[in-house]
């Protein structure tokens, strides 16, 4: 009997008692890391609560079906250096430390943000606004400080998040851009380069496949590119929803962007099932509502109607379908997140819902889209 199968008849065994006849072990789905075996890393997005071991049953799933492995926070700046000088690698270690043990490959996320990272690093000398040389100090201490220290083993690191602007202009004008200038995405980049030369260079954001935010995409990148900063791949973070956005613009966007000489890397895939009115991944945006609203917009509490299971395994069998019809420009696909219950889209954009994007249901079990997407590998 092979170790799975003795994992999950054990309790069984134990609870039933030798009076009842043995009840049929549930057999568990081959490993999905295998089905996209040559094609391209198959990864998930790590909670803390999982590296701290205050979500068991979790963690056996990253280990039996993923290769890539995403810290979901504990490697972003308020994570990594709370304090100035002060760094807390504790749960960042124990994501390394599990992804050498199951042979998974670690991307670090995320070195430059403007979400996550607390307020010292944009705080000027007495009150003053923070000055370019201290700001770019600082960037660079951090960079060289957390990519050095996994040198080596982390080999991808999404540098720069959500660099580009959802409104006018093409960069968002966040506290970095501010005090250093636009030129803060290529110092990034060339800081993470130099701490670690081997490592995938990302350049990581959300809605950049879509029309009205790719063209910035490749505006930006193209420029970085023609500097020769090292840039190597692009994030598609892929936040989608059953009913949007039709997958014909993200094809557009994997055509245009690997032109550019760039990998693909799909880094936050997941599949709401919800209503929304926002659609975007900004994490400060909250849709304020009233309770008779949210229950409109939150109308699956109890359970999923089949059919709409039935529709989210499709769009993902599709999304897949495509990622590897590009596998050879496609670095790894990551979902955001395990199972259901974990993902951060129960409360975004509308805090305390009950949405279903992801491949394990909230008891662990894996769902249609699982075996939609094993499917779509071919296995
Ligand atoms: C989210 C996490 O999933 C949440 O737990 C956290 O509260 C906020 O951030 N784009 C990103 C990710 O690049 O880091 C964000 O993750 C989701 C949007």
């Amino acid at each position: 009997m092979n170790k799975n199968l003795l994992f999950l008849t054990l309790p069984f065994a134990l609870t039933l008692g030798s009076t009842f006849p043995e009840r049929k072990p549930m057999v568990e789905p081959a490993p999905l890391k295998d089905s996209f075996k040559g094609k391209f890393r198959i990864g998930a997005a790590v909670s803390t609560a999982t590296l701290r071991g205050q979500e068991a049953g979790v963690e056996p799933i990253v280990r039996r079906h993923f290769d890539s492995v995403t810290a979901e926070n504990a490697m972003k700046p308020d994570a990594m250096q709370p304090r100035e000088g002060q760094f807390t690698f504790d749960d960042a270690d124990k994501l390394v430390a599990m992804a050498t043990e199951t042979g998974a490959e670690v991307v670090g996320h995320t070195l430059v943000w403007h979400s996550q990272t607390p307020g010292w690093f944009f705080e000027g000398k007495d009150g003053q606004p923070l000055s370019r040389d201290v700001a770019l100090a600082r960037m660079r201490a951090h960079i060289k400080t957390v990519v050095g220290r996994y040198k080596g083993r982390v080999k991808e690191w999404d540098v720069v998040n959500e660099a580009i602007n959802d409104g006018p202009g093409v960069l968002r004008d966040t506290p970095w851009r501010k005090a250093i200038g636009d030129d803060y995405i290529a110092e990034a980049f060339r800081a993470a380069h130099e701490a670690d030369p081997s490592a995938i260079l990302v350049y990581n954001d959300y809605n950049i496949e879509l029309d009205y935010k790719r063209p910035k995409a490749l505006e930006l990148l193209k420029k970085l590119l023609d500097q020769k900063v090292p840039v190597h791949a692009v994030g598609i973070q892929s936040h989608w929803r059953i009913e949007n956005p039709p997958l014909a613009e993200a094809e557009k966007a994997i055509q245009e962007f690997s032109a550019l000489g760039l990998k693909v890397m799909i880094t936050e895939l997941d599949m709401g099932v919800l209503p929304s009115r926002y659609q975007g991944a900004d994490i400060s945006v909250t849709e304020g509502m009233t309770p008779e609203q949210v229950a409109v917009m939150n109308p699956y509490t109890k359970a999923l109607p089949d059919e709409i299971d039935q529709k989210h395994a499709e769009k993902m069998a599709s999304a897949f379908e495509l990622f590897l019809r590009y596998r050879k420009v496609i670095g790894r696909v990551t979902l955001w997140g395990v199972h259901d219950g974990g993902s951060w889209l129960n409360n975004f954009p509308v805090r305390g819902r009950t949405d279903y994007p992801l491949l394990f249901d909230r008891s662990l079990k894996p769902k249609p889209a699982f075996f939609a997407v094993q499917k779509a590998a071919g296995s």
